[in-house]
């Protein structure tokens, strides 16, 4: 049998997460798979945050980030990096994970390559252009430049079924972010933070490209305006670097002692503040994924979410960047046990932590259970 070689490429922090299990499940089949990491370091830091938690030395770093980097000036520089490499590098196939500008790019490298490609996490759709903003646009792009379609769900193998995409190229696997979570979770201790013993608090995410400027200023002036009517109640959020989120994040949000704003965390230190928090508040696709399986509430800053299961089973709660709705969906949580312990039942509509090795049989051609969340 000849080996495969596989290029497995990533660019950002969540894709450093996601695609952690499938780099590993590889790795544990070397007869199987010649095993190859490309980091586009579309993010610098917080990528290099994630590598080190997972252990993963990427063989070639093109080392892209660039402060303030804008979407069509970051699309040309991964294009000609992924292109370069690609030409002077033979692989069987190349996998990226997500939505990013580092997954499209590397979709559409292999589609002028022609090169298979292998898509995790297909299949996710709002079905509106603009939200998220370029992240729909990206996922459309890939899904035509993919051979295999690595749906986390059920629902996401239906949105790919609707475009016409053939039923035995679709593999429901599950999501990986549950294989990385439960890893962490189940193999780290919680590092020391910032929140006073016995304080409960909100974590807090934020960074979608679609509500910078005004709308972005408004979730933290929301934030402010509340935490500082509700100073027995802690809020912690770990800033996105991105200067359009930092800037006005720490220009509002700096100068209460129950708001305390951190660098980005680690992944071991996330995940447990995660399973620690009273709530989530946060527009990230990965939290919407993680807190069902902690149980935890999120209330979700987006209008519209390519993730509806985590609605469906009633942890993740809609309110956009709106002042009325977070300050509602505060209220409910914080004040009404009811209302709370309706949405904090722990589910798991997105995995059981065995994505990765759902991938590696598909990559075979072995058979194996989908995942039927
Ligand atoms: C990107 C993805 C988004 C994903 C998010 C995860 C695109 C278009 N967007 O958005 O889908 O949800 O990552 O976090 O692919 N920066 C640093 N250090 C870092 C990382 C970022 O300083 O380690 C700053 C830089 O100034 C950089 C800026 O953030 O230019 C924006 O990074 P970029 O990857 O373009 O966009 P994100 O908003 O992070
Ligand atoms: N995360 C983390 N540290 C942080 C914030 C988030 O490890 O300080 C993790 C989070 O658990 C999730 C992922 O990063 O797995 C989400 O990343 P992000 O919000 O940057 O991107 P998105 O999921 O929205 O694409």
């Amino acid at each position: 049998m000849s080996v495969t070689k596989v290029l497995c490429v990533l660019g950002t922090r969540p894709e450093a997460i996601k695609i952690a299990p499938v780099i590993h499940a590889l790795n544990l089949e070397p007869k199987s798979f010649q095993t190859r990491v490309l980091a586009t370091a579309q993010h610098r830091r917080m990528l290099d945050q994630m590598l080190a938690v997972f252990s993963i030395s990427p063989d070639t770093d093109l080392d892209l980030m660039r402060p303030g980097q804008e979407l069509a000036e970051l699309t040309g520089r991964v294009l000609a990096g992924m292109t370069e490499y690609l030409s002077a590098h033979r692989f069987d196939l190349v996998l990226a994970q997500g939505d990013t500008t580092t997954a499209m790019v590397t979709a559409l490298a292999c589609f002028y390559a022609r090169i298979p490609f292998g898509h995790i996490e297909a299949g996710l759709r709002t079905g509106d252009l603009s939200a998220p903003y370029p992240e729909e646009f990206n996922r459309r792009v890939i899904a035509l430049a993919t051979k295999y379609h690595f749906a986390p769900t059920a629902s996401a193998a239906d949105n790919l079924l609707k475009e016409r995409i053939l039923p035995e190229l679709i593999f429901i696997t599950g999501n990986t972010v549950i294989d990385a979570l439960f890893y962490i979770l189940h193999g780290t201790e919680s590092p020391p933070h910032p929140i006073p013993e016995g304080r409960e608090y909100v974590l807090m995410t934020c960074h979608r490209r679609e509500i910078f400027g005004d709308r972005i200023r408004e979730v933290f002036a929301t934030v402010r305006d509340y935490f500082s009517r509700h100073r027995e109640i802690f809020l912690w959020y770990p800033v996105h670097p991105n200067p359009e989120v930092a800037g006005p994040a720490y220009e509002i949000l700096s100068g209460l002692s129950n708001i305390i704003l951190t660098e980005p965390l680690d992944y071991i230190a996330f995940s447990h503040a995660m399973n620690g928090a009273r709530l989530l508040l946060s527009d990230s696709g990965g939290v919407q994924e993680e807190a069902p399986a902690l149980g935890k509430p999120v209330l979700v800053l987006r209008d519209v979410t390519e993730r509806p299961e985590g609605v469906a089973a009633g942890t993740c709660l809609l309110v956009g960047p709106h002042r009325d709705r977070i300050e509602a969906g505060l209220n409910r949580l914080l004040f009404d046990p009811r209302e709370y312990e309706r949405m904090a039942r722990a589910r798991n509509p997105y995995g059981d932590g065995k994505a990765a090795g759902r991938i590696v049989a598909a990559l075979k051609g072995e058979p194996f259970e989908p995942w039927r969340g």
